[in-house]
């Protein structure tokens, strides 16, 4: 991982050169965010696994995840799906709008109004799997207390996300409004990522869930 995220930033310098050459094409912007969130996510599974080696004795002597094959094991990963969708679309939305790079950069061909839905159905979608995610833990004692409170604070950071995403809609998304929803979108995914992992360990060390 740490390997990666050396060759990610390396990546990251030619990404970036090919944003400059092509007069900050929408496409090469998407794609230098998305190796950035990439990057995030590896260095968050990095600090993941540091601590992991920590809690060794107690977590890897069982391999098997402990929600193995229950169905909120599955419904994490599709909201991990409907979060990334969220996440991308929201690019698509940026590249066709007026912050897709500088007043002469070329633009994706969608609609506004009609991106900025399909956008926001994903992030209905995502609510929606949420609350059945929360519906199902509360039947299962392991579940809850392994995922409530990254489920929880997964909520907190998607409702005020969305918020400013209506916000910055209606009100011609202001510069500093859309600086806030992209630097905000990173920490939902990070959020998302840790709802997954968090699914994915095999104990329940109590150290893990403080
Ligand atoms: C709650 C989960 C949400 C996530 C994770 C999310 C994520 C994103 C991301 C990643 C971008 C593109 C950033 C970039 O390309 O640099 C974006 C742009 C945008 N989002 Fe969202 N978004 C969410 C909710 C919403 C909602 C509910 C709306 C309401 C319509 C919305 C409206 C917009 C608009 C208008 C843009 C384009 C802003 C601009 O660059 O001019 N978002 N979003």
């Amino acid at each position: 991982m740490s390997v990666v995220l050396v060759a990610g930033v390396m990546l990251q310098v030619i990404i970036g050169a090919i944003v400059v050459w092509t007069g900050l094409n929408p496409f090469s912007n998407i794609a230098h965010f998305l190796v950035s969130i990439f990057l995030m996510t590896t260095a968050y599974m990095l600090v993941r696994h540091a601590s992991i080696v920590r809690l060794t004795e107690e977590v890897a002597p069982r391999r098997e995840p402990l929600l193995k094959d229950r169905p909120i094991a599955s419904i994490v990963k599709i909201l991990l799906v409907t979060t990334g969708a969220a996440v991308f679309t929201g690019t698509l939305v940026t590249g066709s709008g007026p912050h897709a790079g500088d007043e002469t950069a070329v633009r994706l061909d969608f609609a506004m109004p009609v991106i900025a839905r399909i956008h926001s159905a994903f992030v209905w979608l995502t609510v929606a799997v949420l609350l059945v995610s929360l519906q199902i833990i509360k039947k299962s004692v392991d579940a809850r207390r392994l995922l409530m409170r990254p489920l929880k604070r997964f909520a907190l950071v998607l409702i005020f996300q969305g918020a400013i995403g209506y916000w910055q809609y209606f009100s011609g998304v202001p510069i500093w409004l859309v600086a806030i929803h992209v630097a905000t979108s990173v920490a939902v995914w990070l959020c998302a990522i840790d709802v997954y992992w968090s699914s994915r360990l095999s104990a329940l060390p109590n150290s893990v869930l403080d």
